[in-house]
């Protein structure tokens, strides 16, 4: 056999552990889940032992079921949700649960930011990037105003793909595209921001060094390598934030071609030549994990995480079918909602279940479900839930399209992609041609890609991308629907800003009843 790639993902439900050789084929993976923890209203935690108990078990696992020697593995590459803050001691001990990209409890620390810096203008030169409740530096002035003995203990800071290369080892490293998403960098130069650490008064000892995506970073502990059944001393490669490794992972390397993920979160990525991104902050700009490129997106918090929402808590009769037949309690849901007109007759859903992040900033949005009649059966609300997201999308591709960013094709990844109909809406709604690859490991994959520009195996990001992706399927735009959609899309925009003062009553309201948060 030829030389194995391993890509490990650290996600929001689970850690995936992917094996590929060098032709990109993929040998086996592995998934092991763990909680999130939400102690208050909009706030979202996870506790980083349990990602490096679940990197462990996963990383055994996979090896275990494809039955292939540990010897023939030459690189690992990390990839995870972004945004994270794991907080160290000086012993490399964790102080208390991560803070997640998805909660919501900075709001105020990200105003303090600005003032600050001096403002917005200043904040967009430092960074490229406006002070928003999931990046992690709010997080950071969140635990020093709240809870100041956790602070007084803090060493490092580190990202959660970071922590689990602190574990594998012993190195305190991050890569450039993970980095972009911490409001403490320099996006445009690819380093720490000497400036926004100064004016928060974080410590620059406290980050980790940082390397491209494909560079090495250290090597597997002994200790780590003998607890896996892994030769020691195998190099691990810098790897990505999980949108930049599932870029790679889809070879979204150049200009004209996008991707849109339906995970958790919905981003729509664009690849950037230059760090010349949207002035306004609105789209992030980050390093991308081509060396010397950068990208922007827009995300949306709750995609997929919408859907399943859905699911679990109106889906009792597909889960129990899913459990007689083996089939996903996804494909049940869809397939009510395929015989729905399109445009659900009218019922408009706003995806904001976890406040929004593009193009509306506010952790104080929340989801509505707009013009129920009596008509309106559960598959309507279905179809609803996944043209309101396909709008929240659209919303990004409009701002890129005012960048002047050329759109041939988006392809769609992660596992709300695996739907046809949610493909074909998505294609409607944006009036562009939706496509799939041939992978559909994600980021694990593009992490696995990385490792093997690290050690060699292929020459570069875009040689590798070039090798292993294929488009497998298309899905075109129809016309009657789209302009039907188009309207419609007018319609959703109206929302939001009818909203907005009311979500701040709403938030006090609930604030006053229902939350004892800090
Ligand atoms: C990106 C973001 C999410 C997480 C999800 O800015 O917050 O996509 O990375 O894992």
């Amino acid at each position: 056999m030829n030389n194995l790639l391993l890509g490990i993902d650290i996600g929001t439900s689970g850690t995936k552990a992917l094996l590929i050789d060098d032709d990109g084929r993929v040998i086996g993976s592995s998934t092991v889940e763990y909680p999130l923890y939400t102690p208050f209203p909009s706030w979202s935690e996870q506790e980083p032992e349990d990602w490096w108990k679940a990197t462990k078990e996963a990383v055994v696992s996979v090896i275990d079921k494809t039955g292939v020697s540990p010897k023939l593995i030459k690189g690992i590459g990390l990839s995870g949700q972004m945004h994270g803050s794991v907080f160290l001691d000086e012993k490399g001990n964790v102080i208390r649960r991560a803070i997640l990209w998805n909660d919501q409890r900075t709001a105020k620390q990200c105003d303090e930011i600005v003032e600050r810096v001096g403002g917005v203008k200043r904040l967009l030169d430092f960074t490229l990037n406006l002070a928003l409740t999931g990046f992690t530096a709010p997080k950071i002035l969140w635990l020093r105003e709240n809870e100041p003995e956790n602070y007084s203990k803090v060493h490092k800071v580190l990202l959660p793909k970071d922590y689990i290369r602190f574990r594998l080892t012993g190195e305190y490293a991050s890569d450039v595209s993970d980095s972009s998403g911490t409001l403490l960098f320099d996006v445009k130069n690819r380093k720490w921001s000497k400036e926004m650490l100064n004016l928060l008064e974080i410590p620059e000892e406290w980050m980790p060094k940082v390397y491209e995506s494909p560079e090495i970073t250290g090597t597997l502990l002994p200790s780590v390598a003998e607890e896996l059944g892994l030769p020691s001393g195998i190099p691990v490669v810098g790897g990505g934030g999980d949108n930049a490794s599932q870029a790679v992972g889809s070879g979204i390397v150049k200009s004209g071609i996008l991707f849109v993920s339906l995970g958790t979160s919905g981003v729509i990525f664009a690849h950037l030549d230059t760090p010349e991104g949207d002035p306004e902050g609105r789209l992030h700009t980050f390093c991308h994990a081509v060396p010397g490129k950068w990208h922007t997106m827009g995300v949306m918090l709750s995609a997929g995480g919408s859907f399943r929402w859905f699911r679990d808590s109106f889906g009792d009769v597909e889960i129990e079918l899913s459990k007689w037949t083996g089939r996903d309690p996804y494909e049940f849901l869809t397939m009510e909602a395929e015989n729905v007109p399109p445009g659900s007759e009218g019922l408009i859903f706003l995806p904001y279940l976890t406040g929004e992040r593009t193009p509306h900033a506010d952790p104080l949005a929340k989801g509505v479900f707009a013009g129920i009649s009596l008509r309106h059966k559960k598959p309507y609300f279905v179809r609803s839930v996944l043209e309101g997201v396909a709008f929240g999308l659209r919303d990004s591709l409009e701002l890129m399209k005012n960048l002047g960013i050329e759109m041939k094709e988006i392809r769609a990844i992660a596992g709300g992609a695996r739907s046809k109909l949610w493909r074909q809406i998505l294609a409607d709604v944006f009036n562009t041609p939706i496509t799939t690859i041939n992978v559909t490991e994600g980021a694990a994959y593009g992490a696995a890609l990385l490792a093997g520009v690290g050690v060699g195996v292929y020459k570069s990001v875009e040689e590798a991308c070039d090798r292993v992706v294929k488009v497998m399927s298309l899905e075109e735009p129809n016309s009657e629907r789209a302009k039907m959609y188009e309207e419609m899309y007018g319609l959703y925009r109206e929302l939001y800003p009818l909203l907005k003062e009311y979500y701040r009553k709403l938030s006090n309201f609930i604030d006053k009843y229902y939350s004892n948060k800090k």
